[in-house]
């Protein structure tokens, strides 16, 4: 039978406490300088070559292809102005065989699913003209180093994608390739980090006056883009010359901290890393996102079984077998015989039924694992908010207004209460919780596609 103190015990090693917060926040501040001045220790900080905010006013039509996860989504949006916008979107999957495959294989795939896309929703437009040539945004989530708003070096792979060829290359080029062979009238003309499209469709949507300074997402993966002074970005000397004071940067904070000198080390994070195929690597992400937290909780959850000498439940025995969806089920099941977590359990992993203490541990272990996460992320949106706001003195500050964050990402949107553990958090750290009521945040809904497309709509 399961025992509480074990549970507890096992539980309690999620645990991150303020001191452990503000550590975080420490090193990610001089992690973020160290990307800035590209010496080579901090995280990616990819200037994106997008200066402009939108106005609200942005009109148009414009494709967006989302390739950031197990799906590929391609959408086209028109933007009406006033904040408003329509979009017609198909999603479909990315299989294992693709995701491992080769660059041709890929991108022939994504060419392919465009003109699948172009028959169905604008056969049309194009047949009598009324649509010529479409600019197409292509939110590519992946690290790439950007040398233009359209040209972008693939750095690594992550989220469990692999193919070694297609690093070091440009993958609009590689994109626009395959289109123009098969003769679409598409050209690629942005490459969008998810997170910057999340920043640039929040700031379009968002009928506030606050400044939305940051777009971050809390999903398969986890990062943040936010908007910063272009003289900063020593690292890129083409960054800095151009338009305007400023530019946004996509941080790549998955890489964060990934000799583990302030991040948690749980037996389970070790075990997990040890399961991927970029150990080593990514290793904040590996704490944060979806496509982690039900590895670390099925982890957690086996080992608690040996301890208490339990046989491993059949459904929990294979790696990577737990979606992270059972935790928001978990966390979120308040009825004290845990039904609908039972419920979810047989339907979605074939489990009879568990007795209470059993369930009680997948209830208090997915809490635990993503109330971490949520305070991790606190770490990280803290890091950003103190840089951006570190070089207003105390006066010319009330002018700056509420500061808004566009969220995107399964976890930020379904796990319980995960705004409100990152907020709570926000209060632990001394130089943001002054700010903490002025912070506005909110889901940037369709960020990838409708940002895709402001940024798209910006290029000549
Ligand atoms: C990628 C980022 C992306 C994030 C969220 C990470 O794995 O490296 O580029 O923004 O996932 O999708």
């Amino acid at each position: 039978m399961f025992e509480d103190s074990v549970v507890n015990q096992v539980a309690g090693e999620f645990e991150l406490d303020a001191a452990q917060l503000r550590s975080l926040v420490d090193l990610f501040l001089s992690e973020m300088d160290a990307g800035l001045q590209n010496n080579g220790k901090g995280m990616a900080m990819i200037p994106t070559f997008v200066s402009n905010l939108p106005t609200g006013d942005e009109q148009g039509t414009f494709l967006a292809v989302d390739l950031g996860g197990t799906n590929l989504r391609v959408c086209s949006v028109k933007l009406l102005g006033n904040g408003k916008y329509s979009m017609e979107q198909r999603k479909v999957g990315v299989s294992q065989e693709l995701m491992n495959g080769s660059c041709e294989e890929l991108f022939k795939y994504i060419a392919l699913q465009i003109r699948t896309f172009l028959d169905l929703h604008h056969r049309d437009e194009l047949a009598s003209q009324e649509l010529t040539v479409l600019k197409l945004g292509f939110t590519f989530s992946f690290p790439v180093e950007q040398l233009s708003i359209n040209e972008g070096i693939l750095l690594r792979w992550t989220k469990g994608f692999n193919i070694p060829e297609a690093v070091g290359k440009d993958v609009c080029k590689l994109l626009q390739t395959q289109i123009d062979n098969i003769s679409l009238p598409v050209k690629v003309a942005a490459l969008v980090n998810d997170t910057v499209g999340t920043l640039m469709a929040r700031c379009y949507t968002n009928p506030d006056p606050s400044t939305t300074v940051l777009g971050a997402i809390f999903g398969t993966g986890t990062n943040g883009a936010y908007v910063e002074n272009r003289a900063k970005i020593q690292a890129c000397p083409a960054a800095r010359k151009g338009d305007g004071p400023s530019m946004v940067v996509n941080t790549e904070w998955g890489g964060f901290d990934n000799s583990l000198t302030a991040l948690p080390d749980t037996a389970y994070d070790q075990e997990l890393d040890r399961l991927t195929n970029n150990s080593g690597s990514q290793m904040f992400e590996k704490r944060v996102s979806g496509m982690f937290l039900g590895e670390i909780l099925r982890i957690a959850y086996n080992a608690i079984s040996f301890r208490c000498k339990e046989a491993v439940l059949t459904a929990f025995s294979e790696p990577w077998s737990v979606d992270t969806a059972l935790l928001s089920v978990a966390a979120s099941d308040g009825s004290s015989e845990l039904e609908e977590l039972q419920r979810f359990l047989t339907n979605q992993y074939a489990v009879g039924r568990l007795p209470i203490e059993n369930l009680r541990a997948i209830k208090v272990l997915s809490t635990a694992i993503g109330k971490r996460s949520a305070r991790l992320a606190a770490a990280a949106i803290a890091g950003v908010l103190i840089k951006y706001t570190s070089p207003f003195k105390k006066d010319d500050f009330v002018s700056l207004g509420d500061l808004d964050i566009g969220l995107d990402g399964s976890l930020a949107e379904f796990f319980p209460n995960y705004e409100g553990y990152i907020r709570e958090s926000l209060k632990e750290i001394p130089a943001v919780a002054s700010l903490s009521c002025r912070i506005t945040m909110g889901i940037a809904k369709d960020g990838s596609g409708v940002g895709a497309a402001l940024i798209a709509s910006t290029t000549v």
